[in-house]
């Protein structure tokens, strides 16, 4: 436990490490530090976490604490500067939910309520299916090359599913996707995220101009914020929908992207639970429930602000002092989660995560990314079950996030084990299964294609892709 009289400026105090050789290790000993305890941040910048549960919720409901970065003193002093990575996860402008306290803040929730309710989100349903599918149709055409799973899929079915729901132009789903992941990505050169948020404002802005320019009825997540600028007293400004689209989308693709991967690497590392899933002795809701407690999606969220002076879990958080909500550590909370929150149960009964946050801010977002995991999942397994787990998980590659569990890439061969039993839409080149389909060679000669068999499709990985500045290649713990 950490000694009470510590202080957040002590010389030596744990480091947040975005790159943990062992991430679970690095939760496990944050908890031990716990329940509130001094951190530093890459560059050097210092802020408390909250890493246990019972005081985690109590702090995220506390009025005392709140987004408003002008409330941070080592910002303020000119102790951390505009240009510190991290600054892209934090709110400046005024008006982003996500960033907005007490009024301004249920004022914002209220407006933007009614996309988020149980009976739209359900309405997505079959367009989420549908484009899984599609999604699944495209792998199965190259049953045998060795493919990244996240690129090729868990990465694209999310950005696709948001981008049909903001109603954005397909072409336009990979330059977002590109977009969002170098605003979270922690390496990202300094002053660079306020140079994409300024790309993702413009995208936004002539998004919004587009859906008022063509007039008619438009189902999407867009076109209802722009109802909500008309009804009401106290209506959503344009400037409103515009960051509430920018930072909907933060909040919801990456976040689900990782609870995907998340999810597919826990059933890989722990084939005893896959096994009791394909039995029918687990569910899917079962299983996805219990990753987002055993590999929480968002590591840690930064930040909330002191006030004022707090005592609180044996220290004392000055006026001015940011605070970290370590989810990851939380969930090793023994008094929430019993005594073996390392082990991977879904079967587990006793606790309840707060993944999803709590108090005013929780995520509006919850039912959507539960509902999208469990099509996707189980879409894709049922369609490959032993698909991607003949490349071990050690050779996934962490993206090192700002604050979330991202894997870089998730090599993989991942192309359906057997025929779909839903048939794939025709396609003018399709032949009936097994004749060989044929593709043009080099010199414009047509050559059969053999369609792969599980017998001869071996086992090969991708090479890792190249990113020079983390050649270090796999990690140990396989992220
Ligand atoms: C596994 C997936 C997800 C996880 C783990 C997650 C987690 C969270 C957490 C912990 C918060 C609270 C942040 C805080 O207290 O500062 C939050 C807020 C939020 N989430 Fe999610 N989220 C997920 C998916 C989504 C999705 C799919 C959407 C929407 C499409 C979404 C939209 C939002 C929004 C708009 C907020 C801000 C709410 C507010 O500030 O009042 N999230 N999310």
């Amino acid at each position: 436990m950490s000694c009470p009289m510590r202080g957040l400026h002590d010389a030596e105090v744990p480091f947040l490490d975005p790159y943990p050789d062992d991430i679970q290790a690095h939760r496990e000993e944050l908890y031990r530090q716990g329940p509130i305890t001094p951190v530093e941040l890459p560059g050097g910048v210092r802020a408390w976490a909250c890493t246990h549960h019972a005081v985690s919720k109590a702090l995220l409901n506390d009025q005392r604490f709140v987004k408003d970065p002008e409330q941070w003193a080592d910002y303020k002093n000119g102790e951390v500067s505009k240009d510190w990575p991290y600054m892209g996860v934090l709110t400046w402008d005024g008006i982003n939910m996500l960033g907005l306290d007490g009024a301004p803040h249920r004022r914002m929730r209220g407006l933007t309520a009614h996309p988020f309710s149980a009976r739209r989100i359900e309405r997505l349903r079959p367009r989420i299916e549908r484009i899984t599918d599609e999604h699944l149709d495209a792998l199965e055409d190259r049953a045998s090359e060795p493919l990244d799973l996240k690129r090729e899929f868990s990465f694209r079915v999310p950005i696709t599913v948001i981008g049909e729901l903001y109603g954005v132009a397909k072409e336009e789903y990979d330059e977002l996707g590109d977009l969002y992941a170098r605003l979270f990505f922690v390496d990202t050169e300094p002053g660079e995220h306020l140079r994409i948020y300024a790309e993702l404002h413009a995208f936004f802005t002539e998004l919004v101009a587009r859906k008022k320019a063509e007039p008619g009825e438009h189902d999407d997540f867009t076109t209802d914020l722009l109802k909500s600028t008309e009804e009401g007293e106290d209506p959503l400004t344009e400037a409103e929908v515009i960051i509430t689209l920018l930072m909907v989308m933060a909040a919801g693709h990456e976040t689900t992207v990782n609870l995907i991967n998340n999810v597919i690497r826990a059933l890989l590392n722990h084939p005893e639970q896959h096994a009791r899933l394909k039995k029918g002795e687990l569910s899917w809701e079962q299983v996805i429930e219990e990753t987002l407690r055993y590999d929480a999606p968002n590591n840690a969220i930064l930040f909330r602000f002191a006030t004022e002076d707090v005592s609180v879990g044996g220290v004392t958080i000055n006026k001015g002092d940011a605070l970290v909500t370590h989810y990851g550590a939380i969930t090793k909370d023994r008094a929430e989660h019993g005594d073996d929150p390392h082990v991977f149960d879904p079967a587990r009964t006793k606790g309840r995560h707060i993944t999803f946050g709590y108090g005013p801010h929780v995520c509006p977002g919850a039912p959507l990314a539960r509902m999208e995991a469990n099509i996707v999942l189980s879409r894709l397994f049922s369609a490959s079950p032993t698909c991607a787990w003949r490349c071990p998980t050690r050779h996934w590659r962490t993206r090192p996030p700002s604050s979330s569990t991202a894997s870089r890439s998730s090599p993989s061969c991942c192309g359906p084990d057997r025929p779909r039993t839903r048939p794939s839409p025709p396609r003018p080149d399709d032949r009936p299964f097994p004749h060989p389909r044929h593709r043009k060679d080099r010199d414009g000669r047509s050559r059969p294609v053999v369609r792969p068999t599980l017998q001869h499709r071996p086992p090969r990985l991708l090479p890792m892709d190249a990113d020079p500045a983390r050649s270090g290649g796999a990690r140990a713990d396989g992220r």
